[in-house]
């Protein structure tokens, strides 16, 4: 699929089936999505560009690379999107963060807004949207269209696990818009739940059930 990346580091695959277990708690949960987001992170920044610069070592004047003053937005669909920002940030520490509040009615599967407040300049940032699940794509393709409508033009979608449903969803309504997974799962279940997925993310990340 174009514009789709999915990931089949060792390391990302292992530190998936972890989080899929129904006997990892909140606090290795927690821990693994920040570990898994920094891992792809790394790889999906592989494009950014470089500028020469010039830098004094204790030795020597030298000429090296620098990234090329790229403005960084990191927005997270809430809530469990909130979860992979920390991966981001810890190798991107200057990015700044974004909230879009969104949930998904349990009947209709639609996305419903309640919050959004994005960084100034977002037209110039490259925009890193993250949310662990793509189900049905309800959710991404509405908070993509709201970064859309506030200037947003150069967007990444990251996320862990993803369903065909959903990855066909998002490619269709933005096929400009990068798309990076850690694995694409079998399919979605008669709730809109990823099968075999992982459960609710927000609810394993925050505890709430
Ligand atoms: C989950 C998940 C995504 C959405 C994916 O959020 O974190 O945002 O569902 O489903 P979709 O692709 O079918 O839209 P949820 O609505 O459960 O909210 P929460 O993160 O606050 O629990
Ligand atoms: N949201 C989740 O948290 N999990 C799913 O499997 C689908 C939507």
């Amino acid at each position: 699929m174009k514009n789709v990346t999915i990931y089949d580091h060792p390391l990302i695959q292992h530190k998936i089936s972890v989080l899929r277990n129904v006997e990892t708690g909140s606090t290795n949960f927690r821990r693994l999505v920040e570990e898994i987001t920094m891992l792809m992170c790394y790889e999906s920044m592989r494009d950014l560009p470089l500028e020469d610069v010039e830098v004094e070592t204790p030795i020597a004047k030298t000429k090296t690379k620098m990234v090329a003053g790229v403005k960084l937005a990191v927005v997270p669909i809430l809530r469990a999107g909130l979860g992979m920002v920390n991966g981001v940030l810890n190798l991107v520490p200057s990015a700044r963060v974004g909230h879009i509040g969104l949930y998904r009615d349990e009947e209709t599967l639609e996305p419903h807004e309640y919050y959004c407040k994005l960084p100034k300049n977002i037209e110039s940032r490259l925009v890193i949207v993250t949310d662990p699940m793509l189900a049905t794509g309800g959710s991404a393709v509405s908070a993509i269209k709201l970064i859309k409508d506030r200037g947003g033009k150069h967007i990444k979608f990251m996320c862990l696990i993803a369903a065909p449903e959903g990855l066909e969803a998002l490619t269709k309504a933005h096929p400009d818009v990068e798309v990076y997974c850690a694995h694409v799962d079998e399919k979605l279940n008669e709730n809109g739940y990823i099968v075999p997925g992982l459960g609710d993310a927000g609810d394993r990340i925050f505890g709430t059930k």
